[in-house]
C-alpha cells in the first residue's frame, strides 16, 4: 500500500511502540488519528489526537464518529497497539489487574476492529495490525494473565484474517519479544535495557508490512532480540 494520504488509526500513542508508529506513519504522509488516554508531543498538521480509553466502548464509538467525519468516511489502517501487563504468581494476581489487561488488550482491540471493518469492507481495502507478543505464543511463569490476553489476540487475529482476506483486507498479528519501553514498569524483575528490541525498529517492521503489494499478505510477524541477555562471553 502506498502510504501517502492514507488514513491510519493507532491506539495507545503516548509512548513506546505507539508513539514510534505515529511518527513513522506521519513521515510517510499518512493522516494519523491517535487514540489514547495521553498524547505524545506532536505538532504535525496531519496528526489528530482523540482522548480515548480503549476499555470504554462509548469512548471508542465516539472516537470513530469523529474520525469518520474528519476523514470523509475512510480508514485504511488500524493498529491495535494499546496494551499493558501485570505480573506475578497466579494466586496473587489482583482481580483488578486481570480485568485491566483483558479490557485493554482484548476488549479494546475488539471495540476498534468492529468499527473499522465495515469501513474497510466498503472500501474493499484495508490493513489491521494487532500487536500481540511472544507471550501470545508461549506460556511463561508469573505471566499467566498477560499471556492469556495475548493468546486471545492471536486467536482473534487468526480468525479475522481468514474472514476478511476476500474483502481485500489484510490482518497482521505481530509477536515481538522484549522491547525497550515503559511496558516493564509493573514488572518486579525485568527492567528495560539496550539488548531488547527498540520500539522504532518494531514500528519500522510494521511500516514495511503496510507497504507491501496488495496481493502480499504477511499474516504473522514474530521478532525477537538476537542477544537478549547481551553477548555470550564463553
Ligand atoms: N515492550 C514489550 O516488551 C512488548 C513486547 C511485546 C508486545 N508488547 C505490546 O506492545 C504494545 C505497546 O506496548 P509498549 O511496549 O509500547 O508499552 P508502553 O510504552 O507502556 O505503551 C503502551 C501504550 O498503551 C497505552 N494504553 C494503555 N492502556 C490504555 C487504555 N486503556 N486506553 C488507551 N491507551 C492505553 C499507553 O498510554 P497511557 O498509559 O499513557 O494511557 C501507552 O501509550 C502493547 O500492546 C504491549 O502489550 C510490548
Amino acid at each position: 500500500m502506498e502510504l501517502k494520504n492514507k488514513v491510519a488509526v493507532v491506539t495507545g500513542v503516548s509512548k513506546g511502540i505507539g508513539e514510534s508508529l505515529c511518527r513513522q506513519l506521519l513521515a510517510e504522509g499518512c493522516t494519523v488519528f491517535g487514540l489514547g488516554r495521553n498524547n505524545f508531543d506532536c505538532q504535525d498538521a496531519n496528526y489528530h489526537f482523540i482522548p480515548t480509553d480503549v476499555r470504554s466502548v462509548n469512548e471508542v464509538d465516539n472516537a470513530f464518529k469523529v474520525i469518520m467525519e474528519k476523514a470523509n468516511g475512510h480508514i485504511h489502517i488500524l493498529i491495535n497497539n494499546a496494551g499493558l501487563g501485570f505480573f506475578g504468581n497466579v494466586e496473587e494476581l489482583p482481580l483488578d489487574e486481570w480485568d485491566q489487561m483483558w479490557q485493554t488488550n482484548v476488549n479494546g482491540m475488539f471495540y476498534c476492529t468492529r468499527l473499522a471493518v465495515p469501513v474497510m469492507k466498503q472500501q474493499q481495502y484495508g490493513h489491521i495490525i494487532n500487536i500481540a507478543s511472544t507471550a501470545g505464543l508461549e506460556g511463561m511463569p508469573m505471566v499467566s494473565g498477560y499471556c492469556a490476553t495475548k493468546w486471545a489476540v492471536k486467536g482473534f487475529s487468526e480468525s479475522i484474517w481468514r474472514e476478511l482476506r476476500d474483502f481485500k483486507i489484510k490482518v497482521t498479528c505481530v509477536y515481538p519479544g522484549s522491547v525497550k519501553t515503559d511496558f516493564f514498569r509493573n514488572s518486579p524483575n525485568i527492567k528495560p535495557h539496550d539488548y531488547m528490541l527498540m520500539p522504532e525498529d518494531v514500528a519500522g517492521m510494521m511500516l514495511y508490512a503496510l507497504k507491501t503489494p496488495d496481493n502480499f499478505h504477511q499474516v504473522n510477524l514474530e521478532v525477537r532480540p538476537l542477544q537478549p541477555k547481551g553477548p555470550k562471553t564463553s
